[in-house]
């Protein structure tokens, strides 16, 4: 009979996790409980303190690596503790919280990939600005990497900190970057019409988040001063080669789907000279031709949520409407999985040597 040689198969590396009991949070429980190379050894929140994560998420029980995961104790957010014991951490918690975090840890050896918006910006003006509170941590605002793959892959395999984009900004930059990149639109008439399914909120109770208050209806919210607008206008403004101080500034819209996750975001753009849709399209295959997770649909095929479900995959969908010299580009996401703990996840592999896309959900939920 075969037997098993356990020396064969390479120990996991230790991970931790502060806000264990938010939406991203919960997301990263679940891509971690089936990574192969990676364990989480610590998870925090303030709240659960105490409790075993299978009493919070009950799917973590039975045998093996998912019953392991569950008997792991709640623990307070203590760096010292996170950095005896991990060699990278999550920061699933609000912006400004983060940074104080992200600093103390950096400090003491530890690689951190953050999902707020406190290491997005690169200007710190901008942040204290959008953000209205002061940056403490200016000196690590320079040093973060923005964690898109397709844009900077090179720079995320050797950061100490990494800032998660935002899930509006992945899919609104992905849909933009072959059109940017390749001169194909004008930069000054940019609309990117969002939509996003309540997660993206977040956790915390809100009356606006009630199940009455969002399920069969459909609204606009933010409009003109979503947080999101100056990450965009940031990566795009250096993807098209804008001059410093004379950014691209877009129009960005976003409203609320009464589904639990997923972003559609379409994006209005005008065509700088006359393309037909067969030719814009082939610029987005190309660009993308070398990247697992985006796919460029076919001609004529538009991407919907329920397709990248719960998954790494960007979806993008083009439309030429040649009577107004318009293209409309498509881009479909997970909120919680692309649009954060996934491409979190992502940039944790890069920073830790390895493969990329290991432990990554490509196949969505269906129906
Ligand atoms: N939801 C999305 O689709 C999405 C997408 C991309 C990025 N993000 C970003 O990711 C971060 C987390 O988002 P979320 O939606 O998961 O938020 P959430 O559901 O509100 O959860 C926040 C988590 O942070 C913990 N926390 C709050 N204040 C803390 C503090 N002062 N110290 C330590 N822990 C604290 C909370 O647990 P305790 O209060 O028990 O400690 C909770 O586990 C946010 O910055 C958000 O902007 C969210």
């Amino acid at each position: 009979m075969p037997t098993i040689n356990a020396q064969r198969i390479p120990p996991r590396i230790p991970v931790g996790l502060v806000g264990v009991t938010g939406y991203t949070g919960m997301e990263l429980t679940r891509i971690l409980a089936g990574h192969p190379g990676l364990e989480l050894v610590r998870a925090t929140s303030r709240s659960e303190a105490g409790r075993t994560l299978a009493e919070l998420y009950p799917y973590l029980s039975g045998p093996g690596d998912l019953g392991r995961m569950g008997a792991l104790t709640v623990t307070q957010p203590d760096p010292a503790d996170l950095a005896s014991a991990c060699q990278l951490v999550f920061l699933a918690v609000p912006h400004k919280t983060a940074q104080e975090i992200a600093a103390k840890l950096i400090a003491l050896g530890v690689k951190v990939v953050d999902l707020s918006a406190d290491f997005r910006l690169r200007d710190k003006a901008t942040y204290e600005h959008w953000y209205a509170t002061p940056h403490t941590e200016p000196s690590l605002l320079a040093e973060a990497v923005y964690g898109l793959p397709e844009l900077y892959r090179a720079q995320m395999a050797t950061a100490r900190l990494i800032a998660n984009p935002g899930c509006y900004p992945t899919s609104s930059i992905l849909g933009l970057a072959p059109a940017l990149e390749s001169g194909l639109i004008h930069t000054d008439d940019i609309v990117i019409d969002a939509k996003s399914g309540t997660s993206g909120a977040g956790r915390k109770a809100g009356v606006g988040t009630l199940f009455c208050e969002v399920s069969d209806t459909f609204r606009a919210y933010n409009l003109t001063k979503h947080r999101h607008t100056p990450e965009i206008e940031q990566e795009v403004s250096l993807l098209a080669g804008a001059a410093p101080g004379k950014g691209i500034a877009l129009s960005f819209n976003t409203h609320l789907l009464p589904i639990s996750r997923g972003i559609l975001s379409t994006i209005y753009t005008r065509l700088s000279k006359p393309m037909s849709l067969k030719d814009v399209h082939a610029v987005y295959a190309e660009r993308y031709k070398d990247e697992p997770l985006v796919r460029v649909l076919p001609l004529g095929a538009l991407p919907e949520t329920r397709w990248v479900r719960g998954t790494m995959f960007c979806d993008i969908g083009l439309c030429v409407d040649e009577r107004l010299g318009r293209l409309i580009i498509l881009s479909a996401i997970d909120n919680l999985c692309r649009g954060a703990s996934g491409q979190a996840v992502l940039g944790a592999n890069l920073m830790l040597g390895l493969p990329e896309t290991q432990g990554l959900p490509t196949a969505p939920l269906m129906p």
